[in-house]
């Protein structure tokens, strides 16, 4: 399949948020160290929280996601969302359904897609929105609860996580991703 995301973005990743009040870093050695992480990160899923995933092409955004909706009880095929901007998975967190969405904005060119498309409405107390390429949702997209910074060191990767509001503290604050 030839490579469907040529770099249509050369800016590199940028902060949305100005500040934040906690902050983790922990080394991805492997695949299935991302994996442990979104399983561990799953654990601390709440109704509306929203989450940002910052990082390059093929830093493991969608392997992190993937991790985290097979870890809250998804069993089906997760693919990237790149064309669709947006994929809705239906889980049960404490005995609740709960919709996790899944949004890749890469593609999207401008802020008015997202408000046509109705995601604004997407976002509310009752939905987790997780967001890979945020920076495409300057101006239109809620200010998350937590931001991860992936990033490439050598053969694995660095993860930044950052909790931008008190919810986005609480999930920091028990998430049992020891240091490493
Ligand atoms: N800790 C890790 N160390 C090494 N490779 C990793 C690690 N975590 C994930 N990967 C690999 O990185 C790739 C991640 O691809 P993925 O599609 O998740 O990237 P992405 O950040 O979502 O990219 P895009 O911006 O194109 O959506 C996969 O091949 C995965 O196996
Ligand atoms: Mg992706």
């Amino acid at each position: 399949m030839p490579d469907t995301k040529a770099p249509l973005i050369t800016q590199s990743t940028k902060q949305l948020t100005e500040q934040h009040i906690m902050h983790l870093t922990r080394q991805l050695a492997t695949p299935a160290e991302t994996d442990v992480l979104g399983h561990c990160l799953a654990d601390q899923l709440v109704p509306g929280l929203i989450i940002y995933l910052h990082g390059e092409l093929g830093v493991g955004k969608t392997a992190l996601t993937r991790a985290l909706l097979h870890a809250a009880g998804y069993s089906g095929h997760v693919k990237s969302p790149t064309y669709t901007l947006a994929e809705p998975y239906e889980v049960i967190l404490s005995d609740q359904s709960v919709t996790i969405m899944h949004f890749d904005l890469y593609r999207m060119t401008s802020p008015d897609e997202f408000l046509e498309a109705g995601f604004r409405d997407v976002f509310n107390q009752s939905t987790i929105c997780i967001v890979e390429w945020p920076e495409n949702g300057k101006g239109v997209l809620p200010l998350p609860d937590l931001e991860l910074f992936l990033t490439v060191a050598g053969a694995g990767r660095v993860v930044e996580l950052r909790a931008i509001t008190e919810k986005g503290k609480t999930c920091l604050t028990q998430l049992k991703f020891p240091p490493n």
